[in-house]
C-alpha cells in the first residue's frame, strides 16, 4: 500500500475562476499536478479526488482510512457543517491534514465553526495553493520518519 489521498469537497473543481481574491488563480488540475511531481522520486502514490456531494466525501474518507497510507483533506464547506465527515474522520487512523487555500478563521462568523479540525492531525490555512504542498511535506515526513 502506497497511497496518499488527497480529497477535495464542494466547489473545489471550480479553483481558478471561484472567487480568485480569495481563492487565487490556480486550478485543481494544477494542484494535483504539483503534488504528484512532488511525488515523483517517492514510493508514494497520489489518489486525488473532488466531489461535491457530502456522502461521497465520506466514502471516500472511509477509503482513504482502508487503501490509502495519509490524508489531505480540503472539505471545503462541509467543514463548518458536517457532523458525517467529523465521523469519518474519526474512524480512521492514516495522519491526516487538513488544507484551505484560505484563512476561514478570518473570514465570516458561519466559518468559526469547523467540524474537520478536531479530527485530523493538523491543519494547514491561509496560504493557497502551498497549503496542499506544505501538507504533502508533512506527510511525507511523517511516512518517512
Ligand atoms: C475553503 C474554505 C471554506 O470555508 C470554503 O467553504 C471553501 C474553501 C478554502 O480552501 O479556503 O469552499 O475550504
Amino acid at each position: 500500500m502506497t497511497r496518499i489521498y488527497c480529497l477535495n469537497g464542494p466547489n473545489l473543481n471550480l479553483l481558478g475562476t471561484r472567487e480568485p481574491e480569495i481563492y487565487g488563480t490556480t486550478t485543481l488540475v494544477d494542484i494535483a499536478r504539483g503534488m504528484e511531481a512532488r511525488l515523483a522520486d517517492t514510493p508514494f502514490e497520489l489518489v486525488f479526488r473532488q466531489t461535491n456531494s457530502e456522502g461521497a466525501l465520506v466514502d471516500l474518507v472511509q477509503e482513504a482510512g482502508a487503501e490509502g497510507l495519509a490524508l489531505i483533506l480540503n472539505a471545503g464547506a462541509y467543514t463548518h457543517t458536517s457532523i458525517a465527515l467529523h465521523d469519518a474522520l474519526r474512524a480512521i487512523s492514516v495522519p491526516s491534514i487538513e488544507v484551505h487555500l484560505s484563512n476561514p478563521a478570518a473570514r465570516e462568523g458561519f466559518r468559526q465553526t469547523n467540524f474537520v479540525s478536531s479530527a485530523v492531525n493538523g491543519s494547514i490555512a491561509g496560504f493557497g495553493a502551498n497549503g496542499y504542498d506544505l501538507a504533502l511535506t508533512e506527510i511525507i515526513r511523517r511516512l518517512t520518519a
